[in-house]
């Protein structure tokens, strides 16, 4: 009798199991966000707009777009659809803005960001915005990547971060409904590839170039600095660090007005007895500067939890004089646009 119990019960948990394993592992036509469709409007968002003159100068000379992958209204619409998918990741459960968060300004609010099995990336997340505007066009932290159309295929068969192979991604995405009419806008075929993907992604990653901040009011002359944001930027400007090293501003590597740097070799180096950088030579790429209040913690392996943190410690060159921390803080809130990236054309169409 006792034995009949225990074995119908054995035999009940021993299916929850088996129905909980295959969930999991064939899931390919579920999406754990209960929605299965993209919501899309029928003419594009526009993704090529028209942006204010005093950006052109950098716009042009730092940009990374190949000519054959220039940004199309549909190819940032397939993007966004993609990068939005958590069919993206092995089990249907990681998208890129899982890690890459619009409300951060497409970066994460941890220090190390969880990936398909709760593993940890061993980096920060990087914040995805004037990605475009990095002449070299090599990505990560440690530039291992030499173009964005190479990079953006890499999380996907990170084995912590989405863990598909290619094939098994070319898979996933013939398989949904959703897609063939986005390739054929996007491409003029609704063949389904790699390549494809790729581009798709990077268009719409390079598409997000926000211009509606503070300080691009008062570049416009439509808003006015108050007294600490006026004092901040002349330090960042002018003021070199104290301390011994080369005489460098932060305007002389983070370049205004879109606060990139293109040049990531100058002498710095946050050291880093984990994590050498580029080639090992303990440099790091460091992405535009724009929102940076809002994308803490920072620094390659998020070890700065704030702002002022950065400016109070010891690394070398961001480290300035007490009466400054305060300006220099209130100027950089002033690169703060959280309109555009709340942008519907940058949201979750799966919402
Ligand atoms: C599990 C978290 C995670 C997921 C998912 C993820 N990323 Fe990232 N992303 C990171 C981390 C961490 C880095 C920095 C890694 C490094 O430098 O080694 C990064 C870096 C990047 C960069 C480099 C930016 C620069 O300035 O060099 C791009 C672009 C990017 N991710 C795009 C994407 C896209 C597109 C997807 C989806 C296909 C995606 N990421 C999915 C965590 C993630
Ligand atoms: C020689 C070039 C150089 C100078 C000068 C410089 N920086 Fe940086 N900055 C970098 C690099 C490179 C990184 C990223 C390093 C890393 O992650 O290890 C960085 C990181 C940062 C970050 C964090 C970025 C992020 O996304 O995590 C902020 C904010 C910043 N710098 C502001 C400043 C300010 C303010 C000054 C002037 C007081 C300054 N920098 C001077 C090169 C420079």
């Amino acid at each position: 009798m006792h034995l009949k119990k225990f074995t119908v019960i054995a035999f009940l948990a021993s299916m929850l199991i088996f129905f909980e394993y295959c969930s999991k592992n064939n899931g390919t036509n579920e999406t754990t966000t209960g929605s299965l469709k993209p919501y899309l409007p029928n003419t594009p968002f526009n993704y090529n707009i028209i942006y204010p003159a005093y950006m052109g100068v950098t716009m042009n000379q730092d940009n990374n777009t190949p000519a054959d992958n220039t940004v199309t209204n549909d190819g940032a619409t397939l993007g966004r659809v993609l990068f939005y998918d958590k069919h993206l990741s092995k089990n249907n459960t990681i998208n890129c803005a899982s890690c890459h968060k619009p409300t951060t300004s497409f970066s994460d609010d941890i220090q190390f960001s969880e990936g398909f099995e709760n593993s940890l990336t061993t980096r920060t997340s990087m914040p995805l915005l004037n990605i475009a505007f990095y002449r070299s066009g090599k990505m990560f932290w440690d530039e291992r990547s030499l173009t964005l159309e190479q990079q953006v295929l890499q999380p996907i068969q990170n084995h912590i971060e989405m863990g598909l192979t290619l094939t098994e991604l070319v898979d996933k995405v013939n398989a949904l409904d959703y897609y063939p009419v986005l390739f054929q806008n996007a491409f003029g075929s609704n063949v389904v590839d790699s390549n494809r993907i790729s581009k798709a992604l990077a268009q719409f990653v390079r598409s997000i170039i926000p211009y509606q901040s503070k300080y691009d009011l008062v570049k416009q002359n439509l808003a006015s600095f108050t007294n600490a944001e006026q004092a901040g930027e002349q330090l960042f400007l002018n003021a070199a660090p104290p301390g011994p090293g080369p005489a460098l501003t932060c305007a002389g590597c983070h370049k205004p007005p879109l606060f990139v740097t293109s040049d990531p070799l100058g002498p710095f180096g946050l050291l880093d007895p984990a994590d050498h950088g580029i080639n090992n030579t303990d440099h790091f790429k460091v992405g535009s500067l724009r929102n940076i209040a809002v994308t803490a913690p920072y620094f390659h392996n998020g070890s700065v939890v704030s702002l002022q943190a950065m400016l109070t410690s010891n690394i070398p060159l961001h480290r300035v004089a007490p009466p400054d921390v305060q300006n220099l803080i209130a100027f950089m809130q002033t690169l703060t646009d959280q309109t555009t990236v709340a942008e519907e054309r940058f949201a979750d169409p799966f919402k």
